[in-house]
């Protein structure tokens, strides 16, 4: 089927969404011949194009918007985009990256001291739905316990009456799995802020180390921590 124009954008717009440049110093790129449009240098910056056409130094450009990242994110890194909190987990992506606009942002959070799977996206309303309460996709976390198991925290997770410190509603019902008596996966289906940890200090537990190691179907497979890799489009729908 033959693109229509309407889906074309004006050059500048594109590269400085994708965070090449600003759309004033597209100018300098295009005297120092760093862009090309099917082959042919590029010398205007209105140029209406489709981002497969365009490459910028010989190499095609980033992926376009509704990218979506599966980070493995290690310790001691912040899911905000407030510098002042300490080292964030956009950092970890390449620079240009971090220059994008519609900002990546996490879809969701864990907290400083989580790692594992985290998704990032810059698709604004994928991040709407997989953030929405009504929303309810499966995340399994590990967690190491600083005392041993009591016995009844399987049967009270899953009740679906635990009460949060300060919360109007009970957790839904989650699955507890048992490795031994201080190490367990925990199933939620929900995103309470810092729901795991409060969840067994409810019980009168303290988590001490956590690692989501699931959302929805996906996993990290053999993703290092401080790794990350783009997602395809089976993976996002599935
Ligand atoms: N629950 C927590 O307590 N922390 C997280 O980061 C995620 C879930």
């Amino acid at each position: 089927m033959k693109k229509s124009n309407s889906n074309k954008t004006r050059l500048d717009k594109l590269l400085s969404s994708l965070g090449y440049c600003s759309r004033s110093e597209i100018k300098t790129l295009l005297r120092e011949k760093r862009i090309i449009i099917n082959g042919v240098v590029a010398t205007k910056n209105d140029t209406k194009v489709f981002h497969e056409e365009v490459k910028f130094d010989n190499e095609p450009l980033d992926p376009p918007l509704g990218m979506v990242i599966l980070m493995n994110k290690p310790l001691g890194l912040i899911c905000s985009h407030d510098e002042g909190e300490g080292k964030l987990v956009y950092s970890l992506l390449p620079q240009r990256w971090q220059r994008r606009d519609p900002k990546i942002s996490t879809i969701g959070r864990l907290d400083k001291e989580t790692g594992g799977l985290l998704l990032l996206t810059d698709d604004g309303q994928l991040l709407h739905r997989l953030t929405s309460p009504r929303h309810h996709v499966a995340k399994i976390y590990e967690a190491t316990l600083e005392r041993p198991l009591k016995g009844d925290e399987g049967a009270i997770f899953a009740s679906g009456t635990l009460m949060l410190n300060g919360e109007k509603t009970a957790c839904l019902p989650a699955k507890l799995t048992i490795v031994d008596d201080t190490h367990v996966t925990l199933e939620i289906t929900e995103g309470r802020y810092h729901q795991v940890r409060r969840m067994f200090a409810a019980v009168g537990n303290h988590v001490v180390s956590l690692h989501r190691c699931t959302f929805g179907n996906l996993t990290l497979g053999d993703l290092e921590a401080g790794a990350y890799r783009l997602l395809c489009a089976e993976e996002i729908s599935s």
